[in-house]
């Protein structure tokens, strides 16, 4: 904690006696046992060392950096401040996609099948908890351990972009009338997607223990381990299913509003789970001697648990296959990005030879179709013009 005893003390201290210097007051002694001690790494809410020597970027670290956290500039991972960037250019609110059509297929009688609201609603549930989840990842246990400025600058701007993932389901709920109860308590009553959660669960809340540290290298691992559980299978391999069934619909013409929302969602979670990847592969080499063999073994373990689980899932919310999608295609198509997710980590394909049996999917994905994106937007934000009130 910041104490204000230490700021400046030759400004703010009471004049010291003469006979009492300032290292021997047993104070001092306690903080620097305490230092000699245990290594945790830096919050960037200790006590400020007036005079202290301005930051080189050659002592800028993902994890345990000696650098001042505090100071964005001099910049080192430009990756990381790209994607922040990125991110305030992709600004978007759910508020301003229209759900008309959406209130008026849902209310009607003929427009949807039963399986179709079943799926819509177990896909609603799932995200609208999972949101709230990673949330709490980035907050609770990630934020903390990350000691570089510019990449804790993407974790704030990426926490607000899930605060405006989980107003999206809420706005949903409004606007189609639905049971809010039975949606955001899914994640409690349906097996398939409670035992996603808690698969997840375990690894940030290890975390979110007071004495972990990444100083250790079984701290440092336990810390990849929830990077690669939240970023890479929570972001990157369990959204896609989603993704892929409620973007189905919308080329049919159902739910066009969620499916336009799902587009927003999905342009941000790219960046997300690309992000995330950056800093696993930036930890990776800066830390060679946590990526063992058996590490890289027990992370292809962790992939494949999780595709099995997404599996289950698919199964539990399309039981007869709908809208020329069924659960072995939800199969295939996990394989198909499990691949792509061990290629950007530095693994070996888990599913070699699986294909993408939504091709439409990396249409929709590309990011660079960004007109058509905005096409239906109901408002424009006044990027690069000044406000005018
Ligand atoms: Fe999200
Ligand atoms: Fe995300």
């Amino acid at each position: 904690m910041l104490n204000w005893n230490e700021l400046e003390p030759q400004k703010i201290a009471p004049p010291i006696p003469t006979d009492a210097r300032f290292d021997d007051t047993p104070s001092a002694h306690a903080t620097h046992a305490a230092d000699a001690g245990h290594h945790h790494a830096q919050t960037g809410l200790e006590g400020i060392t007036q005079g202290a020597g301005r930051v080189d970027v050659s002592e800028k670290r993902i994890i345990n950096a000696t650098a001042d956290v505090n100071q964005l500039l001099p910049m080192k991972y430009t990756w990381a401040w790209e994607k922040y960037l990125a991110g305030c250019n992709n600004h978007w609110m759910p508020t301003e996609v229209s759900m008309q059509a959406d209130i008026a297929l849902w209310k009607g009688r003929d427009g949807l099948t039963a399986d179709e609201r079943a799926m819509i609603m177990r896909n609603l549930g799932f995200f609208a908890t999972a949101e709230s989840l990673v949330a709490n990842n980035i907050v609770l246990a990630i934020y903390k351990q990350i000691t570089n400025p510019e990449c804790r600058q993407y974790l704030l701007r990426q926490a607000f972009e899930e605060a405006v993932h989980t107003h999206t389901f809420q706005y949903v709920v409004e606007s189609l009338g639905l049971a809010e109860g039975e949606l955001f308590n899914m994640y409690r009553e349906i097996p398939s997607i409670t035992a996603k959660d808690a698969w997840a669960l375990k690894y940030t809340k290890n975390l979110s223990d007071g004495d972990f540290d990444t100083t250790t290298t079984e701290g440092a691992q336990d810390f990849l381990r929830d990077l690669v559980a939240f970023y890479v299978v929570f972001e990157g391999m369990w959204f896609y299913t989603g993704f892929a069934q409620i973007l189905s619909l919308g080329r049919r013409n159902k739910m066009t509003g969620i499916a336009e929302q799902y587009q927003y969602i999905m342009r941000d979670e790219s960046i997300h789970m690309n992000f995330g990847i950056d800093v696993i592969n930036q930890i990776k080499i800066e830390n060679p001697q946590l990526w063992t063999e058996d590490f890289k073994q027990e992370v292809t373990t962790m992939l494949r648990d999780a595709c099995e689980l997404e599996i289950a899932y698919a199964r539990d919310t399309m039981p007869h296959g709908l809208l020329g999608l069924n659960a072995e295609m939800c199969a295939e198509y996990l394989h198909f990005i499990t691949n792509r997710r061990c290629n950007q980590i530095g693994l070996v394909e888990l599913f070699p030879g699986a294909t993408n049996p939504f091709p439409w999917m990396s249409e929709v994905i590309d990011l660079k179709k960004e007109k058509n994106f905005f096409e239906t937007r109901v408002t424009d934000y006044q990027t690069g013009g000044a406000l005018s009130w």
